[in-house]
């Protein structure tokens, strides 16, 4: 009979799309043919069914969902070949999740799934905050990405970089994740380029930004503050010294006063 003649499929794995953009959510009958007075919907599946997209044969109807206006394309004169694939349309966040496709003629119905995962990835900045005591204070930050982002500090020559970052991720209205990071690299660490790296791992994606730090930038130690400082801690010790010794002096004037009264 007809409806183990046909079957419909879906993407196995989930389909990948960017905030923004288009992405096609496959489905495929086969063998291909166009059935006779077939309707087409496309669901997304959540607590409850929320239609995406209706196609019904009889007078070539077409009907976005709510909420999907302008956003979804089925392909019709592909029918013939069992490609009732849907565009999906500028992806907001929203639309993650599975989708149903679903066929129906007068005899049966069939239905096939396909989850959408739907990414956000954006540019990298580094900023040069200035020296923060004998280094320079770099921050990396980024703005506008789903799900939530890693961050890293990469630069081959530069010894101590993985230490003092402190990373904060924070998430908007809007559902997207914002990342910033703060390193403070002193020269005596190394040379070269350090990156800032931002990975979204769903899409094995990632956004970098580098930056070159040539050792004039770094503060210098003023010969004559060293000197200084050094003469200060001479200052320092000298006045300890004195000051045990003043004590020390005491203590033994005392003691020989103590001893003298108790001859007495
Ligand atoms: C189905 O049709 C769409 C739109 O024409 C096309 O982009 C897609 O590649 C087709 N899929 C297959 C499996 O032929």
């Amino acid at each position: 009979s007809v409806p183990e003649k046909f079957s419909l499929s879906g993407s196995q794995s989930p389909v990948v799309g960017f905030l923004g953009q288009d992405v096609l959510l496959p489905c495929q009958l086969s063998p291909p043919a166009q059935l006779p007075n077939m309707d087409v919907q496309w669901r997304k599946i959540g607590q409850e069914f929320i239609l995406v997209h209706e196609y019904a044969d009889r007078g070539t109807q077409e009907l976005p969902g709510a909420g999907y206006q302008n956003r979804t394309e089925l392909f019709p004169s592909d029918f013939s070949s069992g490609n009732i694939s849907l565009k999906l349309k500028m992806l907001q966040i929203t639309d993650n999740g599975k989708y149903q496709c679903f066929v129906r003629d007068a005899e049966w119905s069939h239905e096939a799934i396909t989850e959408l995962r739907v990414a956000a990835v954006a540019p990298v900045f580094i900023d040069v905050l200035g020296s923060r005591g004998q280094g320079i204070g770099l921050a990396c930050r980024s703005a506008g990405w789903f799900p939530k982002p890693e961050l890293q500090w990469v630069g081959k020559n530069w010894q101590n970089l993985a230490m003092d970052i402190v990373t904060d991720v924070t998430e908007d209205r809007e559902n997207l994740y914002s990342v910033v990071s703060h390193v403070t690299v002193t020269e005596r660490e190394g040379s070269g380029d350090i990156s800032c790296i931002v990975r979204n791992r769903m899409v094995d994606t990632e956004q970098q930004s580098a930056i070159h730090l040539s050792s004039d930038i770094f503060p210098r130690v003023s010969p004559w503050l060293a000197a200084f400082w050094a003469l200060f801690a001479l200052v320092l010790i000298a006045a300890g010294i004195c000051a045990y010794l003043g004590y020390t002096a005491k203590q033994k004037a005392s003691q020989k006063k103590r001893s003298k009264e108790e001859a007495q």
